[in-house]
């Protein structure tokens, strides 16, 4: 049996959500990953150290134990967010970053940044401390077509942002486009980009190949082939600036395949598979314990993880649909064979 075993790797980005979908996702991610940033966009946000300190708390209970999991938890910006509250929770690691939603742009957004300059001293604070911003990187005017989104946020938005503030540490969340790659690349150490498993597979074809395909259906959207191709070759370079973050979404079904589908795509249940198999596909195997296992903590300044995970290259079946008590989730790959499998 052909075997892979890489340092326990880490998800930059991934949504546990609450109540009942945490009990049932919480343990997809945290059999495979040591650690994870947590997003904040509950209803309510998480807008305050107790509020971070109190989700933690109901993670780690929804976690079993041997999983060794550790939730590193990030604060939602809003237009009057308080620097002192920022700056206390990442002195006290609780906050390990800040999320900078643009208001509206996604997914439980609402209370999210109206603009930017609102938030001067609050960038000013993270940039002096050394606290990472993470950004979901599209505008949200209606006039800007959607496949542009990301595009137009790096010349109107992010460009600025780093002018203004060239030491701050972002990371570029989700990346979808050749332009955010170039961007990326060409900044400075202190920019960074997560790559979803979903991106690298995906492209806006998906969407619509012989009808709407709700659960490939996500934000930022997929673009073009081009695009993808452009995505693969970075996660695959060895670029430390390029590295593993899921942005695994859950959903019920029933809100997916709905007359207003939400975005969002479930992929913790295969992830480290799925990027596995992108990686093969490239003929990169020996470059994905450095996106999963190592750029990232580089880049956050924690220590890589002690001990291991194997997969094993053995085809299995993903379910068309996870289920637990009322819940139905329909995972990334959902009816596919993938042909790694994590070996618990
Ligand atoms: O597809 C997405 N789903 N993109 C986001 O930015 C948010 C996420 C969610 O929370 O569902
Ligand atoms: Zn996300």
């Amino acid at each position: 049996m052909e075997t892979l075993t890489l340092r326990r790797p880490d998800d930059w980005h991934v949504h546990l959500r609450d109540g009942e979908m945490l009990a049932l996702a919480a343990n997809f991610t945290a059999r495979q990953f040591a650690r994870a940033i947590v997003m904040p966009n509950l209803v309510p946000p998480v807008t305050t150290v107790a509020a971070a300190t109190h989700y933690r708390d109901r993670i780690r209970h929804a976690v079993r134990p041997d999983h060794g999991f550790t939730p590193l938890m990030t604060a939602y910006l809003t237009d009057d967010i308080d620097a002192d509250e920022i700056e206390r929770g990442f002195r006290e690691g609780v906050f390990t970053a800040c999320k900078l939603y643009p208001a509206n742009a996604t997914t439980n957004s609402a209370a999210g940044v109206t603009d930017v300059k609102k938030l001067s001293a609050v960038f000013e604070r993270m940039q002096t401390i050394g606290m990472p911003l993470l950004i979901h990187g599209e505008v949200v005017s209606p006039e800007i077509d959607i496949f542009d989104r990301e595009a137009v946020f790096l010349e109107t938005t992010l460009g600025p942002m780093l002018k203004d503030f060239p030491a701050l540490r972002v990371v570029l969340e989700h990346i979808t486009t050749e332009d955010s790659v170039v961007f990326v690349s060409e900044a400075g150490p202190n920019v960074a980009a997560t790559i979803t498993a979903h991106h690298l597979r995906i492209d806006r074809n998906d969407m619509f190949a012989g009808g709407m395909r709700p659960h490939a259906y996500c934000l930022p959207v997929a673009k073009r082939r081009k695009h993808r191709e452009a995505l693969r070759k970075a996660a695959t370079s060895g670029n430390h600036k390029f590295f593993l973050g899921t942005d695994s979404a859950p959903h019920h079904k029933s809100e997916k395949e709905s007359a207003c589908g939400c975005a969002g795509i479930f992929s913790a249940p295969v992830a480290i598979e799925s990027y596995a198999q992108t990686f093969e596909e490239e003929g990169a195997l020996a470059k994905l314990e450095g996106f999963a296992s190592e750029f990232g903590p580089q880049f956050y300044r924690l220590p890589l993880n002690d001990g291991t995970v194997t997969l094993e290259r053995t085809a299995h079946a993903v379910p068309d649909v996870i289920e637990d008590g009322h819940i139905a989730i329909v995972p990334f790959h959902a009816g596919e064979s993938i042909h790694w499998r994590l070996v618990d």
